[in-house]
């Protein structure tokens, strides 16, 4: 289990169970990313890394609009499909990194959240996006940058999921050249932090379920000793809030009209 890419082939079996829909931020969240990306009817809208399309089936019900998610994983998808039994959410295969499949100037607003740290070549994937957005179209980027989440509590107790992410995810100040080198305009990256649990059993919850890909990368080893550190220090101090707490970016950059 340990090196390579995560595998989310099993990870989509406790996605959901781990980002629960409990979080007391989700609904800030929806209306966010609504009033960010210009959502509504007769808009169009790709999800790009969808997963269990915990963003997109409610972005689509919530704003009447048309959306689309794309996910390479096919468990995934297996998932966000189970979930959509109205057919409400176009459902793709592929690679967001290949998006020349899919057809230019096609969408008012794409989405990526939590995908940073899975893309290879970014540059070269914002390009994509740039080419499939309507002009004045919005890409939006929902992340825990490098810089924010070296403090989280995956990387306080399991200290080898710190090269992982030092290797794969990119600054704050590397998201930003990449979307202005792509040829966007009004690059903004608004800091969120979050108390993304209701306790800190809720968290243990999380950690236990493995569902951080970068635990998945770690040796079985490392994460039963990063756990049993967790589950100490948790026992003695179960009111310690900071370990709920969460740092995000929201990017916002607009293709020009
Ligand atoms: C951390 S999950 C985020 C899922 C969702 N966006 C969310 O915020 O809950 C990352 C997702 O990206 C997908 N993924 C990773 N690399 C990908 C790629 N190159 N193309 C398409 N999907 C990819 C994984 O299968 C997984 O579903």
């Amino acid at each position: 289990m340990s090196g390579g890419r995560a595998d989310y082939s099993d990870i989509a079996q406790v996605y959901d169970a781990a980002r629960p829909s409990d979080s007391p931020h989700l609904e800030w969240w929806f209306e966010k990313i609504a009033e960010a990306g210009q959502l509504g009817p007769g808009k169009r809208l790709i999800d790009l890394g969808c997963g269990t399309g915990r963003w997109t089936l409610p972005l689509a019900e919530r704003t009447g609009c048309e959306a689309v998610g794309v996910d390479n994983s096919v468990e995934m998808l297996g998932k966000a499909r189970e979930k959509d039994a109205e057919n409400r959410v176009t459902w793709i295969e592929g690679d967001v990194e290949y998006l020349d499949v899919v057809e230019k100037e096609n969408f008012d607003c794409a989405l990526m959240s939590l995908m940073m740290h899975h893309v290879y070549d970014h540059l070269t994937t914002f390009r994509g996006v740039y080419r499939i957005l309507r002009f004045g179209g919005v890409f939006l980027i929902r992340q825990g940058t490098l810089e924010q989440i070296l403090n989280d509590a995956a990387h306080r107790f399991f200290p080898e999921t710190v090269s992982i992410d030092l290797a794969r995810t990119p600054l704050r100040c590397q998201i930003e050249g990449w979307l202005r080198r792509a040829g966007f305009e009004e690059v903004r990256a608004e800091l969120v932090r979050q108390t993304s649990y209701p306790s800190n059993e809720r968290l243990l919850t999380e950690l236990r379920l493995r569902v951080c890909s970068a635990l998945r990368m770690i040796s079985d080893e490392a994460f039963e000793a990063g756990l049993q550190r967790a589950e100490e220090y948790v026992a003695e101090h179960p009111e310690d809030e900071s370990l709920r707490q969460d740092l995000f970016t929201l990017f916002s950059a607009r293709k020009p009209a």
